[in-house]
């Protein structure tokens, strides 16, 4: 996937949408579920890596209400810039997460919703994972995508042109497992945004462990 003057494609599409973003997917009951599915299974205080973390809502202000220490990586300084101001309680950095070095287990939990798809799939593939060695033996992983088989197909989003490259629901979730992490729930859902003319789009939302034996093989 090219760059565009240096910068991620992903950094050139979400500098023009900023909190527009938000507003178009904005904060319901469905996009609260998975974060809500991380609250209900652990403790709170636990140390989250939101990757791709946008404005900051829903995902880092439903954690930091709870008291989890959240840690968003976002590569859009658009994005970062509002995130700070509304979710004080939470720490974002402006970081590109396939080169961003994490410790190993420093998290208890990672999430990823929607944050891959201006990624190629190798690229996807790395980047998932990172969470697997980032994230604690015991701890949860929940990464979402568009489960749209599609490769570096043009399109606009927004408003903007771009590139977008995605797996289908049984390839995404073979990447998880690939990984070496245990798939515990899946949800497939439609979901229309607050955008004249949309149609409603699916999503995927995994919900994973770290097991405490690798799988064979690692
Ligand atoms: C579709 S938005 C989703 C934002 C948020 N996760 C949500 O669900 O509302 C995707 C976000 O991922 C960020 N992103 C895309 N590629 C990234 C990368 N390589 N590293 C870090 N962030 C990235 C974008 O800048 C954008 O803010």
């Amino acid at each position: 996937m090219t760059e565009e003057d240096g910068r991620a494609p992903a950094a050139v599409v979400f500098d023009a949408l900023g909190l527009d973003h938000e507003r178009a997917f904005a904060d319901s009951a469905e996009r609260r579920a998975s974060p809500d599915w991380l609250l209900e299974r652990l403790a709170p205080g636990i140390r989250v890596l939101d990757v791709g973390s946008g404005t900051g809502r829903p995902t880092a202000h439903t954690l930091a209400g709870a008291g989890d220490r959240v840690l968003g990586l976002d590569v859009s300084p658009v994005m970062v810039d509002p995130a700070a101001r509304q979710v004080p309680g939470a720490e974002f950095r402006l970081a590109d997460i396939r080169d961003t070095p994490l410790a190993e287990a420093s998290f208890d939990a990672v999430c990823a919703y929607f944050s891959l798809l201006q990624m190629s799939r190798a690229e996807q593939a790395a980047v998932v994972a990172k969470p697997a060695r980032v994230v604690r033996i015991g701890g949860l992983v929940a990464p979402a995508t568009v489960p749209l088989d599609v490769a570096d197909a043009e399109c606009v989003f927004m408003g903007q042109p771009t590139r977008v490259t995605g797996f289908g629901a049984e390839a995404f979730t073979g990447l998880v497992t690939g990984a070496g992490l245990t798939v515990l729930a899946e949800e497939c859902s439609r979901y229309t945004p607050d955008l004249p003319g949309a149609m409603p789009e699916p999503r995927l939302f995994l919900h994973a462990r770290r097991p405490d034996q690798p799988p064979e093989g690692r």
